[in-house]
């Protein structure tokens, strides 16, 4: 079902921006694939670009997938599921942005939709018409990034919504909602696990961490290098991007030294 999606469609892509999205650094994140594994795990998923990139020359690869964020979550979940409907979606808030962008994105910014659909139409919508296509939430959970400057922004990518669907929906691919530690219990000898947790702060005031209402920490850092040893010692493969901060504190199997520049301007999701 996947392959005739993707030949039908062209290959899936990530369907949000997303900040520390990898998709320029693809090149240098394929060449340190190991050359077999058995299923593949990303924990701190985001837009997914190492995902898509790999089920596009891997197609039945088995998948783990997750992330912290709930609305991201539900909209991998929604696509998956209800892209016909979340297409329809998306063309009516389209539609209503081009009629009075500004009063049409704050209003939808303000809102608190119940349905999963329109959850995700909402996460989709915003992020093709905030500013810089970042999504940032403050303490309380609640989005806010102001209005973008786009002519004309690509509100619904129904071609690639539907690749991904059909992707995610070839049943090969598990979608949870969870901290990374979780994958510990769900690797076994010879997966391929790949880390790209949140960039470390390069100051104290320069700190890009608000993906979810928890902020992440010194000790989750900690955590994440405690943890790569195990899976390293269980005999899983380990993939690392965005520095650790702790010199030696590990080896694993893998490790990418990686210069990212870290304007959001620089994105290329
Ligand atoms: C640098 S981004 C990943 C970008 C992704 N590789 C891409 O290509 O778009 C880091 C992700 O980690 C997630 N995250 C933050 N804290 C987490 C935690 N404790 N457990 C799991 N995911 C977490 C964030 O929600 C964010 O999506």
């Amino acid at each position: 079902m996947s392959q005739q999606y993707g030949q039908m469609l062209g290959a899936p892509r990530p369907f949000v921006k997303w900040a520390g999205g990898k998709r320029q650094l693809l090149s240098v994140l394929h060449e340190n694939l190991p050359e077999s594994f058995g299923a593949y795990y990303e924990p701190f998923l985001g837009g997914g670009a190492l995902l898509f990139h790999i089920l596009e020359g891997r197609s039945g690869q088995r998948c783990g997938i997750s992330d912290l964020n709930s609305d991201l979550i539900l909209a991998y979940v929604t696509i998956r599921d209800k892209v016909g409907e979340l297409v329809r979606s998306l063309k009516s808030h389209e539609k209503r942005y081009h009629a009075d962008p500004k009063s049409y994105y704050y209003s939808v910014r303000d809102g608190s939709p119940r349905s999963g659909i329109e959850k995700t139409s909402r996460l989709l919508f915003l992020n093709r018409t905030c500013f810089n296509g970042l999504y940032r939430v403050n303490s309380r959970g609640k989005f806010n990034v102001p209005l973008g400057r786009y002519t004309n922004p690509n509100i619904v990518n129904e071609e690639n919504l539907r690749a991904v669907s059909g992707v995610l929906g070839a049943g090969r691919v598990s979608i949870k909602c969870r901290d990374f530690g979780a994958v510990l219990s769900d690797a076994k000898k010879g997966d391929l696990v790949y880390f790209d947790p949140p960039y470390q702060p390069v100051s104290a005031t320069a700190s890009f961490t608000s993906y979810t209402s928890k902020s992440f920490t010194m000790e989750d850092l900690a955590r994440l290098a405690e943890l790569c040893c195990k899976l390293d010692s269980k005999g899983c493969k380990v993939l690392l991007s965005n520095a650790l901060g702790r010199q030696g504190a590990y080896e694993p199997t893998a490790q990418l030294t990686l210069t990212l520049k870290r304007g959001l301007g620089t994105m290329n999701c």
